[in-house]
């Protein structure tokens, strides 16, 4: 290596070296968490007290803010495409599948789009307002806190087609998850820490249905006490927590409750079901600092998929429609 590099310190060595930094690091340097130091100074404080006075009016708000940065980012990147409304002539996101009748918090995204119009007219985009919420929904809960790298622009598309295909299904098995995830970049390791995410959060009857009336590898209590509120027939929008022991707060009992066989979703028992994830999975139930740590890189991570940059896309005035 001695030889290779002997002279790099010439100033045409030493500018190649820096486009050849430049390009390699790429669409992440174009983010940069103090991207709003000067322009919108009040940006970040505003989005956080707006989401600790939504979630201490209802906890749940906390996981449905997160769930929608997932549903964002997941298809095309996190370019805010899941915000918008449908209209004649334009179709969104709103009701594919994974979203329709279920997504929530969209009043929260739009009051702060509203109040940072009027701090700093079209300067925070809706994709920023999403990610930062999305963590301080974590916060607010008892999660982890990390830096968000900010300069995200708005899409002025959607994708229902590309919606209905990159969102998980919860009857996915154990193979579909690590595909689903791996189309996306992550590990198989990185599924099981950001499906920690369902340590909040409520999920309807119909979602977990065939899970409590036709699978073997659920704790009989557990199924007991769900099926009156989850019957055979009826009752498709009743509710249920995703973490039954500790629905509030972003701890690792949802691992826990894994390793007991009281995963909800029929995707949630994959993850530990005898096949390779099981040891992650115990891995967070004996040591919650390291779900955590790997949780929150791993949701930082999910937060840089894809963002529109520069001169791409546009600042949505109102993050329902395009400008
Ligand atoms: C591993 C694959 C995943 C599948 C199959 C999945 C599936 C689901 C389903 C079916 C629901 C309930 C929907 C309903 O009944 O209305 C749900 C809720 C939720 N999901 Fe996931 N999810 C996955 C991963 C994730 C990830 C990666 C995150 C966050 C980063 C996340 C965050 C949430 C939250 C917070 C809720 C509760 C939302 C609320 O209470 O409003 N999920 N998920
Ligand atoms: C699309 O519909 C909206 C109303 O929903 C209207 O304001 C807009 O002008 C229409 N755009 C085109 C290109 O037709
Ligand atoms: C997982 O699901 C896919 C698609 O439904 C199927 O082809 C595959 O055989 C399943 N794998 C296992 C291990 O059950
Ligand atoms: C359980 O499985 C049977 C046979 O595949 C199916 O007919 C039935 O609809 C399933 N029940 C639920 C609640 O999903
Ligand atoms: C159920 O989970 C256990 C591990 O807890 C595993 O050994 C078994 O194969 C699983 N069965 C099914 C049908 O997934």
């Amino acid at each position: 290596m001695g030889s290779y590099h002997t002279g790099s310190c010439t100033p045409t060595n030493t500018k190649i070296s820096l486009s050849l930094f430049f390009l390699l690091v790429g669409a992440s340097a174009q983010l940069s968490s103090t991207f709003y130091g000067k322009s919108c100074p009040n940006a970040l404080s505003t989005i956080k007290s707006a989401v600790n006075s939504a979630v201490s009016k209802e906890a749940r708000m906390g996981a449905s803010l997160l769930r929608l940065h997932f549903h964002d980012c997941f298809v095309n990147g996190c370019d805010a495409s899941v915000l918008l409304d449908d209209t004649a002539n334009f179709t969104g996101e709103k009701t594919a599948g994974p979203n329709a009748n279920s997504l929530r918090g969209f009043d929260v995204i739009n009051t702060i789009k509203s109040q940072l119009e009027s701090l700093c007219p079209k300067v925070v985009s809706c994709a920023d307002i999403l990610t930062v919420a999305a963590r301080d929904s974590i916060v607010a809960l008892g999660g982890p806190t990390y830096t968000v790298p900010l300069g995200r622009r708005d899409s002025t598309t959607a994708s229902l087609s590309a919606a209905n295909s990159n969102i998980p299904a919860p009857t996915l098995n154990l193979s579909g998850l690590i595909t689903a995830f791996s189309n996306k970049g992550f590990t198989a390791k990185e599924l099981v820490a950001l499906s920690g995410s369902h340590t909040i959060g409520q999920v309807r009857c119909t979602s977990f249905r065939a899970r409590l009336y036709n699978e073997t590898n659920i704790s009989d209590s557990f199924a007991t006490s769900l099926k009156s509120s989850c019957p055979t027939r009826g009752g498709d929008n009743n509710l249920s927590p995703l973490d039954v022991t500790s629905p509030t707060s972003f701890d690792n009992a949802y691992f826990r409750n894994l390793v007991s066989q009281k995963g909800l979703l029929h995707s949630d028992q994959q993850l530990f079901s005898g096949g390779s994830t099981d040891s992650q999975v115990k891995a967070y139930v004996s040591n919650p600092a390291t779900f955590r740590a790997d949780f929150a890189n791993a949701i930082k991570k999910m937060g840089n998929l894809s963002p529109l940059t520069g001169t791409k896309g546009q600042i949505r005035t109102d993050c329902r429609k395009v400008n």
